[in-house]
């Protein structure tokens, strides 16, 4: 009997567990195929792949409006997997699912390494909160509610380390929080292993706007 209980009780954990998680939150794995890939983006055909893009990311990749990221200078590993992400479903946004779809993965990081070459944005639009009182979270994290410094990934040009952890400075404040609340609430949810899910939830509103004020404005 004892042994037959164990087999039912490995059963539905197998079972719960596949309830749990509904899939993995990217397709992307960082294979050193993928980083090949990235690597050989052609910037130029990029450059006319993305005409198409400048309504809403500008001609310079800024944004033309604060809810609309901006593109320019960002790290072309970020940017590939999120245009990835889009064409599997893993991001789900119908505007750019439809601009991804006609896209191959060589396409994809053309277009990556286009926006890579370009400089980051001086500033971003739309920021309201209070740059000042983000920098202790920015650089220290909150060791009560588990919250790691934001700048152990998104730390200064050139110390990056982890693979899709994106440039911020410059960001549109607007499309920062509207982004961090879409992972706090789950409905971004292509961050592998639930890092910003996690982080964005416990964050209050007052945090995520100071928050985005500090990457907005990086020179404060
Ligand atoms: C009609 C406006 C519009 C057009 C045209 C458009 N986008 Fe977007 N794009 C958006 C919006 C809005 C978002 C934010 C969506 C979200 O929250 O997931 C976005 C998100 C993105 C992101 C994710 C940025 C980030 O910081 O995570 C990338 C990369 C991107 N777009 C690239 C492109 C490319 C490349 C094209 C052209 C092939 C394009 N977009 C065309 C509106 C547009
Ligand atoms: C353990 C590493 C790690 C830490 C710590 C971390 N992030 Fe992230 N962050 C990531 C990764 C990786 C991504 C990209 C995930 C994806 O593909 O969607 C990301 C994405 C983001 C994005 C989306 C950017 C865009 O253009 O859409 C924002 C905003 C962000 N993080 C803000 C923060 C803030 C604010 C903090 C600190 C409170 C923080 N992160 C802490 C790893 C981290």
């Amino acid at each position: 009997m004892k042994g037959r209980n164990t087999i039912l009780a490995a059963i539905a954990l197998i079972v719960g567990a596949g309830v749990a998680q509904a899939g993995p939150s990217s397709q992307v794995a960082w294979t050193v195929e993928t980083v090949k890939l990235v690597k050989s983006g052609d910037p130029e055909k990029g450059k006319q792949l993305s005409a198409m893009c400048a309504n809403c990311h500008g001609a310079e990749g800024v944004g033309m409006a604060p809810n609309m990221p901006s593109l320019a200078g960002q790290q072309a590993d970020y940017t590939y997997k999120q245009l990835a992400d889009y064409k599997t479903g893993s991001r789900a946004n119908p505007i750019m699912s439809s601009f991804v779809a006609q896209f191959s993965d060589q396409d994809m990081a053309d277009i990556a390494a286009y926006y890579a070459s370009m400089p980051l944005p001086a500033s971003g639009q739309g920021a309201t909160g209070d740059a000042a009182a983000a920098k202790t979270l920015v650089r220290r994290g909150d060791g009560k509610r588990l919250i790691p410094a934001c700048a152990a990934c998104h730390a200064e040009p050139d110390f990056r380390n982890h693979h899709g952890a994106p440039k911020l400075e410059g960001q549109h404040a607007s499309y920062f929080v509207d982004t961090m609340k879409a992972y706090g609430n789950g409905s971004r949810a292509n961050d592998v292993y639930s890092v910003m899910r996690n982080i964005a939830k416990v964050l209050t509103d007052e945090e995520l706007k100071n928050l985005a004020a500090y990457y907005a404005n990086p020179g404060n």
